[in-house]
């Protein structure tokens, strides 16, 4: 899917951080760009990980032009357009609930809107919830596929079929 996608938008989450996946994840997205001229775009949101510019940290690390990472304001109205979202290791910063239900603690956090992508891909080890204790509708959501499995696995994985294929 990602392969035949026109635009592709990275959400890294506090998962991609444990599971070490920043490089691998540059891979994917080069061979996405490279071999297949998808237009691959990252989204950070601003309290996604564990501490302020965790994300910025880790994509820089591994040496992803920073002409294609954006902020939250900048990429939300990207994800109408975006054949996929690939969610890796993000969960609370994705959770429409922040918009929908007054009684979550979740409440008025402003969230990267990946839902309204064509296809959404969960990457991640289960249904778990994230560090807001949260369950996360999307993952029950017609347009979501769940990948289960460490980010950083999954993601080298896929990276490795594109290669071979086409
Ligand atoms: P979270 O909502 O915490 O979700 C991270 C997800 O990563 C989990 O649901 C977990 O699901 C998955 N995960 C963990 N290890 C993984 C691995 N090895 N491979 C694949 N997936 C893995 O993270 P987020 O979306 O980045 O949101 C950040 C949260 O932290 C927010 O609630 C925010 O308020 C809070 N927080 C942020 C900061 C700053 S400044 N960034 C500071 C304190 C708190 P599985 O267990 O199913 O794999």
């Amino acid at each position: 899917m990602m392969q035949n996608a026109g635009k592709v938008i990275i959400v890294p989450g506090y998962g991609m951080a444990a599971s070490g996946a920043q490089h691998a994840l540059k891979n994917m997205a080069s061979v996405l760009s490279n071999k297949y001229h998808v237009n691959v775009k990252f989204a950070i949101h601003p309290v996604a990980g564990r501490m302020p510019g965790h994300m910025n940290v880790l994509l820089a690390e591994a040496k992803v032009d920073y002409t294609n990472v954006f902020g939250l304001d900048e990429i939300n109205p990207d994800f109408e357009t975006a054949d996929v979202a690939y969610v890796i290791g993000a969960n609370d910063i994705t959770n429409p609930l922040a918009q929908t239900d007054k009684f979550s603690s979740l409440y008025g956090m402003p969230i990267l809107e990946v839902f309204k992508a064509k296809t959404v891909f969960f990457v991640k080890r289960s249904l778990g919830s994230g560090y807001s204790g949260t369950p996360n509708p999307l993952f029950w959501a017609d347009n979501t596929l769940m990948l289960y499995g460490d980010a950083k696995k999954v993601t080298e994985e896929i990276t490795v079929k594109s290669r071979g294929v086409k």
